[in-house]
C-alpha cells in the first residue's frame, strides 16, 4: 500500500473543551478562510462532510454573526461524501446541510453541486458526480490543460470509531485509488449500511486545506494512534491517509485528549 511520504508533516491540533465550542471556533476558521480565498482566487470551493458532529457547526455558520460574513455568493459547496439515499431522506448528508445551514443562509442554489443520488445507481451518481466537478473545476482553471486533481479551497472531514473518513472505509480497494475523483463504495461495514459516493485520497490530498472536526471519547484511541504514531496508523485507519499537500488541521473536542 503506497503511502504519501509526506507522512511526517505534524497536522494541527485545535483542543476545545465541547462540540459546541468546536463548532463556534470552526465556523470563525471558515468565514476567514473564505474571505481569503475570495480575495486570492476570488473562490472559496467548500466540501462539506456528513455524520452528525457538523450539525452545530452548519448551524453556526448560518446564524447572522457569520452568514453577513461569509462571502456566500462567491462559495461553491460540495460534499465530500454522500449516502444513495433521495436528497430529503434523514441519512443523506445533503439533507443535513441543507436543513441546518444551505436553507437558511443566502447561498446562490446554482453554487450548490450536490451528488446526484435521487434514482441512480451508486455507480452512476458518482460518475455524475464526478463529471460536474471535472466540469466546475476545469472552467474556475480557466486553462484547456485538463487538471489531475482539483484543489478544493478546504474539505470537511469527520472521524468514525473504525479510522473511516468520508466513505473511506478500512480495507476497502478504493482506499488505493489512483486516477477516479469519485467512486461509489457499497458501505456494507458503514453506519448506515448503504452505498454512498464519496471522493477519493488523491483528490482529498491535493487539498488547500484539510479540516477533521472529531468528537466524543470514542474517537480518543483512535485520533491518538493517528497522532502519535501516523505510519502504523496509516496501514489501519484510512483517515491516518489524510496528508494534504495544503495545511492539515483537527479541531477536536476534550474527549479525545
Ligand atoms: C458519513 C460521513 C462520515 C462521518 C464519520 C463521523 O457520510 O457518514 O462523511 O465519514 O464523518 O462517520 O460521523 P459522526 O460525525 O456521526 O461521528
Amino acid at each position: 500500500m503506497e503511502i504519501p511520504d509526506n507522512l511526517t508533516m505534524k497536522p494541527e491540533i485545535r483542543s476545545y473543551p465541547t462540540l459546541l465550542d468546536l463548532s463556534k471556533a470552526a465556523a470563525e476558521f471558515i468565514v476567514e478562510l473564505a474571505e481569503t480565498a475570495v480575495e486570492d482566487r476570488t473562490i472559496f470551493t467548500l466540501a462539506l462532510s456528513g455524520g452528525s458532529t457538523p450539525r452545530l457547526l452548519y448551524e453556526y455558520l448560518a446564524k447572522e454573526e457569520f452568514a453577513r460574513r461569509m462571502p456566500w455568493e462567491h462559495t461553491h459547496v460540495f460534499w465530500g461524501d454522500e449516502r444513495c439515499v433521495s436528497p430529503d431522506h434523514p441519512d443523506s448528508n445533503f439533507a443535513l446541510a441543507f436543513e441546518s445551514l444551505i436553507s437558511k443562509a443566502p447561498v446562490p442554489s446554482e453554487n450548490v453541486h450536490r451528488v446526484p443520488t435521487e434514482g441512480e445507481l451508486p455507480k452512476t451518481a458518482a460518475r455524475e458526480y464526478e463529471r460536474s466537478l471535472r466540469e466546475f473545476f476545469q472552467d474556475a482553471a480557466r486553462d484547456r490543460m485538463p487538471m489531475a486533481f482539483p484543489a478544493f479551497d478546504l474539505i470537511l472531514l469527520g472521524l468514525g470509531k473504525d479510522g473511516h473518513t468520508a466513505s473511506l472505509f478500512p480495507g476497502e480497494p478504493v482506499l488505493e485509488e489512483k486516477t477516479r475523483w469519485v467512486v461509489a463504495v457499497a458501505g456494507t461495514s458503514a453506519s448506515p449500511a448503504v452505498p454512498r459516493v464519496t471522493l477519493t485520497f488523491p483528490v482529498i490530498n491535493q487539498a488547500r486545506c484539510v479540516l477533521f472536526l472529531a468528537s466524543g471519547s470514542d474517537k480518543r484511541d483512535v485520533f491518538q494512534e493517528i497522532l502519535n504514531s501516523p505510519e502504523s496508523a496509516a496501514q489501519q485507519y484510512p483517515a491516518a491517509r489524510v496528508r494534504p499537500s495544503g495545511s492539515l488541521l483537527w479541531f477536536i473536542d476534550e474527549g479525545l485528549v
